[in-house]
């Protein structure tokens, strides 16, 4: 987020807590206290609607409160934590706190206690967190072994000061499993070189050089730091000059190996949140592919000659999938990594019309990097264990379609909690559209453009829409890159978003909506009066 969205944040918040206080006052009078307790029980009514129609079925949400980015994940004794920017008290952006959340399939959370609390040196912003197996930090006592999140302090007083130096990282540790953090003492472990917008430390392990290597955002840039012992840092080198997309801050980095997929060969990834400058406006998350000698990081020739035919290399080209990062210790059987994103654009974030809580995260997935006929890839799928959900199924093969057919409705499958595989050969000219509705007349679209080669998501009749007018201001467009003439989709859809992985996740679409009530009716439909669907999967999925 940039700084003046923050700054915005905060006037908003001191005005909704000075006004909450006044209220709280001797000058709130019987009288209205008394219409403000009919008032509760009608808020009550309002709120369980707004939970059933919205609370998602498979995403997690905080219980209560603001969420954001997606912090500090790490996989240990068999459960995978999620921590959170989280403000418990509002459901607009305020003081950030960590929350936290445990689960042991990567699908199904449990939320855990906050984790961290702003303290007087600010508020506690993105940032990530490691197992330190081998105690390097030195902070380990009756031979348990260290959990270490590492943050960014935003100094609140200092940014409304006007210094560019408000923040600095700093680091926490845990020695009962990352339930609870103790703050260093001698924090900040990296002061700030007057550097504006210098935030969210993303730490891995480097197996090769044995250190602990960070990537930082910079201004428009990352750095490079690597540790021995996860307190002294040593600054590598710096990443971005003219390179990728500048249309925004640099946020939330990401930086690992990945293994090319049916070669010998592994590259490295580095991911970068911008804001905005995304694909179709706002938040969104660029990669880039290259290589790493332990201090700095070369971008591959054939990615940046693709880059500059391209531009931009997305992560996803929804609307809403952002400041996603990925576990920071553990692998797939294949050595992808495991990644979740934070599934709101900042564009509206702070105005979604959810009642209780605001934003989800996406769907867990898998990265891994293909090598494709220019440059390498990255591909994303969900993770494996959403097969364990999947109940209820419709499959088809050999469909032959003639103008708009219903493929499933709400007596057969429930369409907000459902996984839908589908193939269609010969995708060559026309437009496919799979259309989402109900009878109050929400419809939710998307599909392919063959004509244009470009996918698409148009949410602007999918129900609530007029809480912000940058939500529905456009179709969501993405170029295919998968060269094949068939086209294989998988679609995860719950009551508030659609998840698109297509060319098996080669292109990738994540985006809300708020229909107004459950769709009923899946349809397809084609300019290409008749067509053929060679295989159609249609799974309910195993949630309450
Ligand atoms: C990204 C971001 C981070 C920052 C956090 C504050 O969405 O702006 O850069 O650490 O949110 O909540």
């Amino acid at each position: 987020m940039n700084k003046n969205d923050i700054r915005m944040n905060h006037t908003f918040l001191s005005f909704f807590m000075v006004f909450t206080s006044l209220c709280l006052t001797s000058s709130c009078k019987n009288g209205a206290k008394e219409s403000s307790e009919s008032n509760t029980i009608q808020n009550q009514t309002v709120v369980d609607d707004n939970e059933k129609l919205y609370r998602p079925n498979f995403h997690f949400t905080p219980k209560e409160g603001w969420m954001n980015d997606p912090n500090g994940m790490f996989y240990y004794n068999g459960y995978y934590h999620l921590y959170f920017q989280h403000y418990p008290d509002s459901t607009v952006w305020g003081p950030m706190h960590w929350g936290h959340a445990t689960s042991t399939d990567l699908i199904s959370w449990k939320e855990q206690p906050i984790a961290l609390y702003p303290d007087e040196m600010g508020f506690i912003f993105s940032g990530s967190a490691v197992v330190d197996a081998q105690n390097t930090s030195g902070f380990s006592e009756e031979n348990k072994t260290p959990v270490i999140a590492m943050f960014t302090h935003h100094d609140m007083e200092a940014e409304k000061a006007g210094r560019i130096d408000d923040e600095t990282q700093s680091i926490a540790y845990s020695l009962d499993e990352g339930l609870n953090f103790t703050k260093y003492k001698e924090n900040p472990v990296i002061k700030n070189p007057n550097i504006p917008d210098f935030r969210d430390p993303k730490v891995n392990w480097d197996e090769e050089r044995e250190q602990w290597t960070m990537v930082l955002a910079a201004g428009q840039e990352i750095k490079f730091y690597a540790s021995k012992d996860l307190k002294k840092w040593e600054l590598l080198s710096t990443f971005g000059d003219g390179i990728g997309n500048h249309d925004g801050v640099w946020e939330c980095p990401d930086f690992f190996p990945l293994p090319v997929e049916d070669t010998e060969e592994t590259k490295w990834v580095l991911l970068v949140s911008i804001n905005p400058g995304g694909p179709n406006s706002g938040s969104a998350t660029q990669y880039f592919v290259g290589d790493f000698d332990g201090k700095t990081f070369k971008i591959d020739e054939d990615f940046q000659k693709a880059q500059a035919k391209e531009h931009t290399f997305w992560v996803d080209h929804g609307r809403d999938n952002y400041a996603g990062v990925t576990w920071s210790n553990v692998t797939t059987s294949k050595g992808g990594r495991l990644f979740i994103g934070w599934m709101s654009n900042w564009l509206y974030a702070n105005q979604v019309p959810t009642e209780a809580w605001r934003s989800a995260t996406t769907i867990a997935r898998e990265l891994g990097l293909i090598k494709g006929t220019d440059t390498y890839r990255l591909i994303s799928n969900p993770v494996k264990e959403l097969n364990d959900y999947r109940a209820k199924k419709i499959s088809d093969t050999a469909m032959s379609i003639k103008g708009k057919t219903v493929l499933a409705t709400t007596n057969t499958i429930d369409l907000s909690k459902t996984e839908i595989n589908f193939e269609i050969p010969d995708v060559t000219n026309g437009m496919y559209t799979f259309t989402l509705s109900n009878s109050l007349g929400d419809a939710l679209k998307f599909g392919y453009d063959a004509s244009e080669k470009q996918f698409f998501v148009n949410r602007n009749k999918s129900g609530k829409i007029d809480f912000s007018d940058k939500f529905s201001d456009r179709i969501s467009r993405a170029p295919r890159t998968a060269g094949s003439n068939d086209l294989m989709g998988k679609v995860l859809l719950d009551k508030t978003s659609i998840e698109l992985f297509y060319d098996n996740g080669q292109t990738v679409m994540t985006e809300i909506f708020f229909r107004n009530a459950p769709f009923e009716t899946l349809s397809i439909e084609s300019d290409n009066e008749n067509f053929e669907i060679n295989h159609l999967e249609i799974h309910e999925l195993k949630f309450n």
